[in-house]
């Protein structure tokens, strides 16, 4: 049985989560202008009525395959007490279900190092040397095709 419910919410619904998990309490760093691409959306996770995990997706091509109609994860985050319990899963497995109907032929990230295992368990391939991306962390190129 699933552990958490999984429903679209708003850019600013995913800050303190975004802030807490992947800024280390900086607010500011997570409102981005991102959110206010057309056709940007998010995914949350609540579980007991509190949000636990958040996700955010915007149309941008894959930096690899620039002619493939393309979807960029960002700011993938599980409350630390609630990881290890398929939260993330869940998050990716509802995004790739709508990324699938909507016909997008890549779902990409600059993936942490420390994640990298997480998302090659969900099908992600990771492509290339690792490189520093914010907020100064190792990270990878990880794509995963939707045909
Ligand atoms: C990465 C993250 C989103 C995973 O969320 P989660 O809810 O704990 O993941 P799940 O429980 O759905 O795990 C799915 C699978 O990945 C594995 N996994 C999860 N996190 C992992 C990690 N950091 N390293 C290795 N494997 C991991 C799980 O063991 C599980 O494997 P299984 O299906 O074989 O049992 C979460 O750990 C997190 O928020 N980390 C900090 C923020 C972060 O790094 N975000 C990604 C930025 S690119």
């Amino acid at each position: 049985m699933s552990i958490a419910e999984i429903q679209r919410i708003a850019a600013a619904d995913t800050y303190y989560l975004r802030a807490r998990v992947l800024r280390d309490g900086d607010s500011a760093a997570v409102r981005v202008p991102d959110d206010d691409l057309p056709g940007a959306w998010h995914l949350g996770a609540r579980h007991s009525g509190a949000l636990v995990g958040v996700a955010s997706f915007y149309p941008r091509s894959c930096p690899l395959a620039t002619d493939v109609a393309a979807t960029q994860l960002r700011f993938m985050a599980v409350d630390p007490a609630m990881r290890g319990r398929g939260i993330g899963r869940q998050l990716l497995d509802r995004a790739l279900r709508e990324l699938r109907k909507e016909k997008t032929g890549i779902l990409w990230a600059n993936g942490r190092d420390t994640a990298l295992d997480f998302y090659t368990r969900l099908g992600f391939t990771v492509v290339g040397d690792g490189f520093n991306h914010e907020p100064g962390l190792p990270h990878h190129l990880i794509i995963l095709g939707l045909s």
